[in-house]
């Protein structure tokens, strides 16, 4: 008897002994698989610029990023590329006479970005400078071609960081911008890739475009408050002899939004040679970038039915978040648009960049516990008050339009109709400004009241500046 328990005994240890061992070896696995995810079958480059190749060594990242090709659609958001002309025709009024009144569409995942922009008519229809192409391709490698092509100094596999580097791509950049963009398209072949936001050899996030680079500068040396970039605010303590240099100086949950503030924001092409640049050297505001406009007088076209000088917006998402609460909270881009995906024991950012509406608990239940309903309800919320003034703001602004095409019709003189038209200029950026926005006052609701609100008081004292004219 005694002899039979003791074999069970043992038995029972040895089997318990083996399952701890086996969880043990599981949990090690699983350890040497967070930190070493990366099978290196595949030899990275500075001229790697397809994403399958980059794909065998990161598959996870490269799965999701594929996944930016599906369509979905939420309230005021998503990727289905529908005809904001017709579903706003406020919006055709608003930029009669400029290329926006022909095609403007909701804009959708980065798989599209170079296909659409080939396919819009807003090229196949009207003449377009290579300035287009910064934020629609993987273009990096493309631009130092084109510089080494141009006389910059060393070769290709020279790092994009190095000075030769970053020659190369500010020489090539200059040259495809001036370039008609029926010839810049040519030079590229791929949307956004992972060169775009990632150093090949240690993966950490870089930015690439020389827009951003310049401006972000110019905005280091303004004094706009900028209390979410802290890199600059230590730059603006210290001797300013070089510029600031976010692949040098910035934290990496700065690094989490400057690589999406990239493209995300308004612009325009400066010069003969059409150089995108971003009108932050008065800082990151909408007042900012107004003012920048004034002061070198610069207008996107003359309106076809008021005659004002009139600017357009794009955009501006990444200036917007600057004014909000999460920015100033600390909260990166890549928190809610690419957050992380557990798969085993390795978190992965999500790099299926969409709304974060169709992926709540990760996007936003790691920071606010409440359930989904109630997190989707604070943000209708949110977004319909927002499009409630939004509507009032063009509605407002297309009266303004109207009242001075009138005025015009009966023989007004410009000089009787400037007053008016000025008023029109800043009603129409603050409205578009807003329009062109794409999270519906989500990334900064109390700026868009602002902003909304200032549209609607310009516009009417537009409209009073026209009853005084006789
Ligand atoms: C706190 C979370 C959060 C942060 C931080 C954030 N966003 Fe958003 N973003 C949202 C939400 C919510 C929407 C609204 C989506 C919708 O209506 O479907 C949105 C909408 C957008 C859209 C339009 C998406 C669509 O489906 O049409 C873009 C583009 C965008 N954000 C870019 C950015 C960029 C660039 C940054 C950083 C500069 C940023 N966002 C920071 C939450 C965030
Ligand atoms: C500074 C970066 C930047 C530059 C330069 C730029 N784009 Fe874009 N473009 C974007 C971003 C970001 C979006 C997505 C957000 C949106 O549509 O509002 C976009 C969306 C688009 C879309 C899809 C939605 C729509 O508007 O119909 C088209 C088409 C487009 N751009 C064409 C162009 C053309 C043509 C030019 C040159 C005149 C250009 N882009 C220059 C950043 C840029
Ligand atoms: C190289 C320029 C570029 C960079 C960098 C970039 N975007 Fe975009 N993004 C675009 C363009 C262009 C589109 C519109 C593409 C289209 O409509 O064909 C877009 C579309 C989007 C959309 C809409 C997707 C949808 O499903 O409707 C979101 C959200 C977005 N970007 C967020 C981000 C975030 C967050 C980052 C940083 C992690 C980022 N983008 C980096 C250019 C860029
Ligand atoms: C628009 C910019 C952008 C592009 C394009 C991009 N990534 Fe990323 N990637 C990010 C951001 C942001 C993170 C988060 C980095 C961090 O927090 O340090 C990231 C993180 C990563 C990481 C680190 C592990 C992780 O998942 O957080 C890997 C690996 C990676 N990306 C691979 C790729 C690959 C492969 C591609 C091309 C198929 C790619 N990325 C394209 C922005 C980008
Ligand atoms: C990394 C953490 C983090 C993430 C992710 C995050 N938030 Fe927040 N959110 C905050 C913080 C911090 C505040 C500021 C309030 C505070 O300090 O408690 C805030 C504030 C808010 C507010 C109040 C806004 C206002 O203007 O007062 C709303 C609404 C909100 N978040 C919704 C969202 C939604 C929706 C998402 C996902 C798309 C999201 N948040 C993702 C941290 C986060």
């Amino acid at each position: 008897m005694k002899k039979s328990w003791t074999v069970l005994l043992i038995a029972v240890v040895a089997l318990a002994t083996i399952g701890v061992m086996k969880l043990l070896e599981n949990i090690h696995e699983r350890k040497i698989e967070s930190r070493e995810t990366v099978v290196r079958l595949a030899n990275i480059t500075e001229t790697t610029v397809d994403p399958a190749v980059w794909g065998q060594n990161f598959p996870r990242q490269y799965d999701t990023y594929k996944r930016t090709v599906d369509i979905s659609r939420t309230k005021y958001g998503g990727s289905e590329a529908i005809q904001k002309l017709d579903a706003e025709p406020n919006l055709r009024t608003m930029f009669n006479g400029y290329a926006f009144a022909i095609d403007f569409r909701e804009e959708r995942g980065h798989a599209y970005m170079l296909s659409d922009q080939r396919e819009t008519e807003r090229v196949t229809q009207v003449k377009q400078p290579g300035s287009c192409l910064q934020c629609h391709a993987a273009n990096t490698v493309a631009y130092r071609k084109v510089g080494l092509e141009s006389g910059a100094p060393g070769t290709l596999e020279d790092e994009l960081l190095s000075s030769s580097g970053m020659n190369q791509l500010f020489t090539g950049f200059e040259k495809v911008c001036s370039m008609p963009y029926d010839e810049a398209t040519k030079l590229v072949s791929h949307a956004i890739s992972c060169l775009e936001c990632h150093d090949p050899k240690t993966m950490a996030l870089r930015v690439t475009r020389p827009g951003f680079i310049t401006g972000i500068a110019a905005l280091a040396r303004s004094d706009d408050p900028v209390p979410h970039m802290p890199s600059i605010n230590r730059w603006r303590e210290g001797p300013r002899t070089k510029d600031y240099d976010p692949n040098a100086a910035a934290s990496r949950q700065e690094m989490r939004s400057f690589v999406c503030g990239q493209c995300h924001v308004e612009y325009y092409f400066a010069g003969k040679n059409k150089l995108v640049t971003y009108p932050w050297s008065k800082g990151i505001t909408m007042d900012a970038a107004e003012e920048y406009y004034d002061e070198i007088g610069w207008k996107d076209w003359t309106h076809k039915d008021s005659g004002a000088p009139v600017l357009k917006a794009q955009h501006p998402e990444f200036e917007m978040w600057s004014q909000g609460i999460h920015a100033r909270s600390g909260v990166s881009c890549a928190d809610c648009h690419m957050p992380y995906v557990r798969e085993g024991a390795v978190k992965v950012s999500d790099h299926q960049v969409r709304s974060p509406l169709l992926n709540v608990s990760r996007s936003c239940e790691v920071c606010h516990r409440y359930p989904e309903a109630e997190i989707l309800a604070r943000v209708d919320v949110i977004q319909t008050r927002t499009r409630k003034l939004l509507d009032r703001a063009e509605d407002a602004t297309v009266a303004l339009i109207r009242a001075i095409a009138a005025k015009k019709g009966e023989g007004a003189s410009d000089e009787a109709l400037a007053p008016a038209r000025a008023l029109h200029r800043k009603a129409q950026w603050r409205a578009d400004y807003c329009a062109a926005e794409n999270s519906m006052g989500f990334h900064a609701p109390g700026e868009y009241a602002r902003i909304l609100a200032e549209a609607i008081d310009y516009a009417r004292q537009g409209e009073i500046e026209i009853l005084k004219v006789k």
